[in-house]
């Protein structure tokens, strides 16, 4: 059977009846889905792109990896990095994709792999938006389907009546589906893949019907290491996917240059003013972060302990957002080191008291000593008080 199509079709171009559910234009949108963001992009990429191409993909392997790691196109067009990381990992994510195993993006929290699903969705389908977002309360119709039950009881089971799910739809279009923090998906709910990704089709009994998957289709998964292990997931679906693992920043520029980047394109969609090149807080911010995740300072001399909670990339990236914010409306637009200290002082101190002694203990020990950075030790202090 074909899937009734409840929700109108991504890429449909200006959406103007903007109810629940439709698709507005990107322009109006506070947070642009990727292929909208990055239309122009992935535009110059097909255009320039003369390798083959899987069924249904919107680009090749090879373009789909340059739109996520950045590059310049023959014509001159700039792709924008989208990941920063080893080069290897992006190109085994994408071939995944082309094959008959699904993708499974696993790491630490912030480690950009809701990000990276989106872009490798946006890049390979055209359409981000076939997603479901997991939860401990996750049912079984989030990934296969359910009914509009006025429907239902007025006309009996029928196709129209069926309200297909995400990856429902994906199958049915060849399209990428996404299923966000896989691991926090009941064991039971969670094995309701197995058929889709091994037989490739998905029953509908009540219908006496199937919808079996065209070519394209195919799924990815990010689950959290940190929470619950990847071991929850069921060894009879874990075969069916590519595990692969998305490691933190491994150095401390290729981090300034993540979150310099990411506050950029942040800052511009909420019209923040754009940060002055090279911005010293940035590194600041990144080195704490660091510093306090590894548990020793960046020259390896001091033993630090570590607070509870994550010191990820993404939350370097809101502090700075954060101190942007408090420059620009209550500062002169200049990012100093008291716009950040409140910001930092909250992503690090978590649990009131364990964390505030580790806080402390790093700002009199580390950051009081060191060259240059007085202004942002007296800044810290301020807000610790
Ligand atoms: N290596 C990287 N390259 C580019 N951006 C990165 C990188 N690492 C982190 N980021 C940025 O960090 C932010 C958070 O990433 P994201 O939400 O995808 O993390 P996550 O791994 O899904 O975390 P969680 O486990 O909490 O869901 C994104 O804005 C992303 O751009
Ligand atoms: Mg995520």
């Amino acid at each position: 059977m074909t899937v009734p199509e409840t929700i109108p079709q991504p890429g449909a171009g200006a959406v103007t009846d903007t109810g629940p559910g439709r698709r507005r234009p990107a322009a109006e949108a506070l947070r642009p889905h990727a292929e909208d963001a990055f239309a122009h992009e992935l535009a110059a990429l097909a255009a320039a792109d003369d390798h083959p191409r899987p069924a249904r993909w919107r680009l090749s392997p090879r373009a789909v990896a340059t739109y996520l790691l950045g590059g310049t196109l023959p014509d001159g067009t700039v792709i924008t990095p989208k990941y920063v990381g080893p080069r290897r990992i992006v190109e085994v994510a994408v071939t995944t994709l082309a094959t008959d195993r699904a993708l499974l993006l696993l790491g630490v929290p912030g480690t950009a792999k809701t990000w990276v699903s989106e872009h490798l969705a946006a890049a390979v389908s055209g359409d981000s938006t076939l997603l479901v977002q997991g939860t401990a309360g996750t049912p079984e119709e989030a990934i296969r389907y359910g009914w509009n039950y006025a429907r239902l009881l007025a006309e009996g089971p029928s196709r129209a009546a069926l309200v297909p799910s995400p990856v429902m739809r994906a199958m049915d279009r060849g399209a990428t589906a996404r299923v966000e923090e896989l691991t926090r998906i009941p064991a039971d709910v969670q094995d309701t893949l197995i058929t889709i990704l091994s037989e490739k089709t998905l029953p509908v009994p009540e219908l006496g019907e199937e919808v079996q998957a065209v070519p394209g289709f195919n799924l990815i998964a990010t689950a959290n290491d940190r929470d619950r292990g990847v071991n929850d997931l069921s060894s009879a679906l874990r075969r069916r996917f590519n595990t692969v693992v998305l490691p933190l920043p491994a150095s401390p520029e290729d981090e300034v240059d993540i979150v310099a980047r990411r506050v950029e394109q942040l800052g511009r969609s909420l019209e923040l003013p754009a940060l002055p090149e090279g911005v010293e807080e940035i590194r600041r911010v990144v080195t704490v972060f660091r510093e306090l995740r590894d548990g020793v300072t960046a020259d390896g001399r001091t033993r630090l302990k570590s607070p509870s909670g994550t010191l990820s990339t993404a939350e370097a990236i809101s502090v700075v957002t954060g101190g942007l914010a408090l420059a620009a409306h209550f500062g002169d637009g200049v990012l100093r080191p008291s716009d950040v200290a409140a910001g930092l002082l909250g992503a690090v101190v978590r649990d009131p008291a364990a964390d505030r002694v580790v806080w402390q203990e790093y700002l009199e020990t580390v950051v009081r000593e060191r060259d240059g950075w007085k202004d942002f030790y007296r800044a810290c202090r301020e807000v610790s008080a």
